[in-house]
């Protein structure tokens, strides 16, 4: 890679910021197209995180992404915040104005929907109801997607009720906080869990009444086919993987920093994978 001195630049925020897989993403997408710019990884500590966000136009920084744990730090530290991102409650990209001013958006549940819609091209949200498991920052990316998608009822299952009805009251729309993660009757059952993370117990879920033509999907990507995306791939289910969603969240901030609208590729996947 070589820089002019009038190189675009971005990054990601992150601590710690070693795991991220976004600076290969962006940089495979930099180096596709040509641009003259960079992504790099920004190893920001929490204490410092709004002070970090408020240097980017100082830097002459496009914009930045901000991930575990800054997201929702982010949402205090910028000027302004889309409605998407007000909903859900955290930032995970930021972008730097003409003016030199902060916009934070979040891409996340574009990204599942996206993904989803790739993956399960015959999916159709008027199906029939979705069951959600987890209530934590990555679901409600998830359910606000499902809910502007149109989907007529969002059954939400989480470990810790409290949080499920804080999501629900947050979000809006035709949710149902559901006490058992029973699958019968759903249409789209969505794992947002971080149970069957490599390194995390497997998910321990009964799929006996899931519809035959259920879509499983799984935000998890390590190991790419989680245990439950096994089972479910077993029975014959269709499942979506979820290195997808990593990668179309992606699109919205690298167009917004760069300019060139790029696209999800199977070599992109394999690229991101390796
Ligand atoms: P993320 O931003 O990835 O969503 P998070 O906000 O920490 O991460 O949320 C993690 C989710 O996984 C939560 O729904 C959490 O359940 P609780 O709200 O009860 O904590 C769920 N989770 C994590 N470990 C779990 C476990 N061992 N059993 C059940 N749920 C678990």
């Amino acid at each position: 890679m070589i820089l002019s001195g009038k190189a675009k630049l971005a990054g990601v925020m992150g601590w710690p910021v070693s795991h991220s897989r976004s600076p290969r993403l962006h940089g495979y997408w930099l180096e596709q197209s040509g641009i003259d710019g960079a992504y790099l990884p920004l190893a920001v500590p929490p204490e410092r995180i709004a002070e970090a966000i408020r240097a980017l136009p100082a830097l002459g920084f496009r914009g930045a992404n901000v991930t575990v744990p800054h997201k929702e730090a982010a949402l205090r530290a910028v000027d302004r915040v889309d409605p998407v991102a007000r909903r859900i409650g955290a930032v995970n990209t930021i972008v730097v104005g003409e003016d030199g001013s902060l916009e934070g958006r979040n891409t996340d549940a574009y990204g599942f929907l996206a993904n989803l819609r790739d993956g399960a091209p015959e999916w159709r949200p008027e199906a029939g109801p979705a069951l959600v498991l987890g209530a934590g920052g990555a679901a409600r990316a998830v359910v606000a997607a499902l809910v502007d998608a149109g989907v007529p009822e969002i059954r939400l299952f989480n470990r810790t009720a409290a949080k499920a009805e804080a999501l629900a009251a947050d979000i809006g729309g035709p949710i149902r906080i559901v006490d058992t993660s029973d699958v019968a009757g759903t249409a789209l059952l969505v794992n947002t869990t971080s149970l069957g993370m490599a390194g995390q117990p497997p998910l321990d879920l009964d799929l006996t009444g899931l519809p035959p033509a259920a879509i499983v999907t799984d935000i998890v990507y390590t190991p790419l086919i989680t245990p439950l995306l096994a089972l479910a791939q077993a029975r014959g289910n269709p499942i979506v993987d979820g290195l997808g969603m990593l990668l179309h969240q992606a699109v919205p901030g690298f167009e917004a920093w760069f300019g060139h609208r790029p696209v999800v590729t199977p070599a992109l996947r394999t690229f991101v994978l390796g």
